[in-house]
């Protein structure tokens, strides 16, 4: 057995988004959100559910916290739900939105338990998209302006600002492919969404920094090396597409360099764009969206293999799919590829030297249930979460600057277009009577966060 140390200080934690766990769709004011629209319309939700009452969490919070406490996790990522603050988008606060969070924070600090909350995971006001949501340039101002409220009220117990969570999510499976809400299949939509999400944090982050002093601000992207599935030329040019298309579409004007030429030419030259390129982008826009962060979030699940063939089920997407070998699956269908989290942190280290990087999600879906002794034996969880650690440390001995790693997710709770049937958690929760089962894995990682280091045979 060895053991692996973290620097001291290392922050672990466990993260959460609101419309996966709040419920409480309909209490206290909250406005309609597109996930409320979308998971009600039939087909969208493959096992037909919604964020109604999911993990109750709203009314659960303080025993949730109690849980997180009883496992020793410090650090807490959460989101806050727009439609709660804003109903209507922009305007007239809703106070008892408000105060759901203020308890919420005041009762993690209690517990000794650091806030990191996100902005924006995917619950957009309905009555913004009524408007054409991301693809309205007046979604990011709406966002400077919920962002500055919620800042305004968190801010002096909040340190650690999250804008936004995974913008590709948003613009591409939200407006291109229609996996998410709000489910719209166009391209060039997906690619004016995707600046203005941008836009909306670089504009956020000077408002927060001036509501929150002392705070740390940041972003959280999804990314994913993209390889080769072959050492053909094609398949190279679909790698470099993908990794355009994924990770360098958001990284690259985030830090500087404008949106990538190459994936300009290449949008020009699919049609997705006019032959004029990305014409939301007004002047000022990109040195907006640099402005520089305190940190860069990290969200990794897996790698991508890439291969040039044309997939005509991914709406206009050319030359791309994923053919990771079949030798490890989650049941995401997503491969365990641990080394991608080790390649990719010393990637983004050496081409683009964030400040300082927090792994704000990684985790992964297996359903085993609770045994006849009501133990879950999540074991292969667990080997996932220890190979993933390992990794992050062989990255940060490298100088990847990893000053934190978030679990996805605390509970099991609403996986999106997949609805209750992944399972996340490294707790279970029984969805009829609400009740916590603390998973084997939760049990090992409490030894992890003590210990500070994993132990690997
Ligand atoms: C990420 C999301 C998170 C969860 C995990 C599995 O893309 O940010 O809400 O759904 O995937």
């Amino acid at each position: 057995m060895t053991n692996i140390s973290f620097p001291s200080g290392f922050a672990w934690g466990v993260a959460t988004s609101s419309y996966q766990i709040e419920g409480a769709a309909m209490e206290d004011g909250r406005g309609e959100s597109i996930w409320d629209r979308f998971s009600k319309t039939p087909g969208k939700v493959k096992d037909g559910t919604d964020g109604d009452v999911a993990c109750d969490h709203y009314h659960r919070f303080r025993d949730d916290i109690a849980l997180m406490k009883s496992l020793g996790v410090k650090h807490y990522r959460f989101s806050v739900a727009w439609p709660r603050i804003l109903p209507a988008g922009r305007g007239k606060v809703n106070q008892p939105g408000l105060d759901f969070y203020g308890r919420l924070v005041d009762a993690l600090l209690e517990a000794g338990i650091e806030p990191f909350v996100t902005l924006y995971h995917w619950d957009l006001p309905q009555v913004l998209q009524d408007e054409g949501g991301w693809v309205r340039r007046s979604t990011a101002e709406a966002f400077v302006e919920y962002s500055s409220v919620v800042a305004r009220a968190l801010g002096d117990r909040v340190k650690k600002w999250i804008t936004h969570n995974e913008p590709w999510c948003t613009s591409m499976l939200g407006y291109q492919l229609g996996i998410h809400a709000p489910g719209l299949k166009d391209y060039r939509s997906a690619l004016e969404a995707s600046h203005h999400v941008l836009l909306s944090h670089g504009l956020a982050v000077p408002v927060i920094r001036a509501a929150s002093p002392g705070a740390e601000v940041g972003i959280t992207l999804n990314l994913a090396p993209a390889e080769p599935a072959s050492p053909s030329a094609a398949d190279h040019d679909a790698a470099r597409h993908h990794d355009g298309y994924s990770n360098r579409w958001f990284l690259d004007p985030l830090f500087g360099h404008h949106y990538p030429a190459d994936m300009i030419a290449d949008h020009i030259a699919a049609g997705h764009l006019p032959p004029e390129g990305l014409t939301v982008v007004r002047p000022g826009d990109l040195e907006a969206i640099a402005v520089k962060c305190d940190f860069l979030g990290i969200n990794y699940y897996s790698r991508a293999v890439v291969r040039s063939d044309k997939v005509p089920e991914a709406e206009n997407e050319p030359r791309k799919v994923f053919v990771a070998p079949e030798k490890d699956w989650t049941e995401m269908g997503w491969e365990v590829y641990p080394d991608g989290l080790r390649e990719l942190l010393l990637r983004v280290h050496f081409e683009y030297r964030p400040r300082k990087i927090y792994i704000t999600e990684n985790g992964v879906s297996y359903s085993t249930p609770p045994g006849p002794d009501g133990r879950v034996r999540d074991e292969k969880r667990l080997t996932f979460l220890r190979d993933h650690f390992v990794a992050a440390r062989r990255a940060m001995e490298g100088g990847a600057p990893v000053a934190g790693y978030f679990v996805w997710s605390l509970l099991d709770n609403f996986e999106w277009d997949r609805g209750y049937s992944q399972r996340f958690g490294i707790v279970w929760v029984d969805y009829k009577t609400q009740q916590r089962i603390p998973k084997d894995s939760a049990l090992w990682y409490r030894g992890v966060m003590a210990e500070n280091a994993v132990t690997v045979p």
